[in-house]
């Protein structure tokens, strides 16, 4: 027999070893990558569900909720949003989303796809909404579900969210919020801001990969989702009652199935992506393990010690920073300076990837981030000391050194 022929081109996947200093995703948590690689599982094998029901458990303390319905969407972040939106919108609903970035606009673009009637109220990028201008989109459009993200990394900003659920109530309005960018980098008590759905990723602060998304949704939500249950004709059981309300539109996103599918009736939808529940679940427990106030005062840290080296190096922020997101800091990119070629020789002679942006700020901004496992201060540091060499050797003119200075000097004074 012979061996089958390799080209030469297929080599080992063996990266060089980048240090991701973007707004995500980052470097997974070498303990995250150990928890993938271990052998998969049936998705009904008595050890599998009790990874799942574990899941769902420490994903109630990372939602600081008592939601029952915590569970986890196969799919980017993306899919989270998407399950979401379109289980909880039918036809001709009205859905308000406030933008104040890129990730407004695409939760527009799906509530749009779900057949809304979408209200959309913008702020200029780099600034974020008033709980007044909320409530007066509120009381205007009466909406039945309000969509928002609490931190979008297109502007690095970070809506404040602790009235708005109460707001939203007050309307009989839906709270649905997008924590993708936000979750564990800074607060989202999902039961005491009274939010009634809340989705997110692994891939910024909770140091994984992209490809599951955590979701939890309490009672009011649940009801509205149950209303709209349906089975599979080929799992119906002869005393099956179909709920009273329309059928959800995707069989993939549709968040009544997904909920009897992680239900101790364990009702078969899709086969379960073994390895990256696996992931969730060390995510979720390693940043328990550390503590949350810990875990939010390491990504504040991160982002005071960022700002001061940024700041000591002459550079100018984007955004209003009071309501910045401690993970990720917009910098205007110095005039006469080429912005993707600062980006190129962090890549290619520094092994760091920092961030460029979109839309309205694509080639304006970079966004470095500090978040997950890279929340760090050794990060930190060997990131603004590269981008020192960097914006020197593009003929920017800086106090050599000033930039890590001021940042190690504010790891010195806590
Ligand atoms: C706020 C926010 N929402 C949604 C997403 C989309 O996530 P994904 O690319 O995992 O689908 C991102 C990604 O950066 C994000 O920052």
């Amino acid at each position: 027999m012979t061996a089958p022929v390799i080209p030469p081109a297929y080599a080992d996947i063996d990266p060089l070893p980048r240090l991701l200093m973007g707004p995500g995703p980052i470097n997974a948590d070498p303990r995250v990558l150990r928890a993938m690689s271990a052998q998969l599982l049936g998705q009904f094998d008595p050890q599998f569900r009790n990874y799942m029901r574990e899941t769902m458990a420490l994903y109630r303390e990372i939602f600081v909720t008592q939601n029952t319905w915590t569970m986890c969407i196969d799919g980017t972040a993306r899919a989270g949003i998407e399950a979401a939106m379109v289980s909880l919108i039918e036809p001709g609903d009205r859905v308000l989303v406030p933008i104040f970035g890129r990730f407004g606009h695409l939760k527009v673009e799906i509530a749009r796809r779900a057949g809304a009637q979408v209200h959309a109220i913008e702020m200029e990028w780099g600034q974020v909404f008033t709980p007044e201008m909320i409530e007066d989109a509120l009381r205007t459009f009466k909406p039945k579900l309000v969509a928002l993200c609490q931190g979008d990394t297109s502007t690095t900003m970070a809506q404040p969210l602790a009235e708005i659920g109460a707001l939203c109530h007050r309307y009989d309005a839906l709270l649905y919020v997008d924590a993708t960018a936000s979750i564990v980098g800074m607060p989202l008590p999902v039961d005491a801001w009274h939010i009634d759905v809340v989705t997110c990723g692994l891939q910024k602060c909770l140091a994984g990969p992209s490809g599951i998304a955590p979701i939890t949704l309490n009672a009011r939500a649940a009801e509205h989702i149950k209303r709209r249950r349906h089975i599979e004709q080929g799992l119906q059981s002869a005393d099956y009652v179909a709920g009273s309300g329309r059928m959800i539109a995707s069989n993939y996103f549709d968040l009544a199935m997904v909920m009897d599918y992680w239900s101790e009736q364990a009702l078969n939808h899709h086969t379960e992506a073994t390895t990256m529940l696996y992931a969730a679940r060390e995510c979720a427990r390693i940043t328990l393990l550390e503590g949350l106030d810990a875990v939010h005062a390491r990504h504040a840290a991160a982002s005071r010690a960022m700002v001061a080296g940024l700041q000591a190096m002459g550079l100018k922020l984007f955004g209003d920073l009071a309501h910045k997101m401690p993970n990720v800091t917009g910098i205007w990119i110095p005039q006469g300076v080429n912005g993707d070629r600062v980006r190129a020789r962090m890549l290619n002679d520094f092994n760091i990837e920092i961030g460029t942006s979109f839309g309205p700020l694509h080639g304006r901004i970079w966004r470095i981030g500090a978040m997950g496992y890279n929340a760090r201060k050794d990060t930190v540091l060997i990131t603004l000391g590269a981008l020192d060499a960097c914006l020197q050797a593009e003929g920017y003119a800086m106090p050599r050194g000033a930039g890590v200075d001021a940042a190690y000097a504010t790891y010195c004074l806590t």
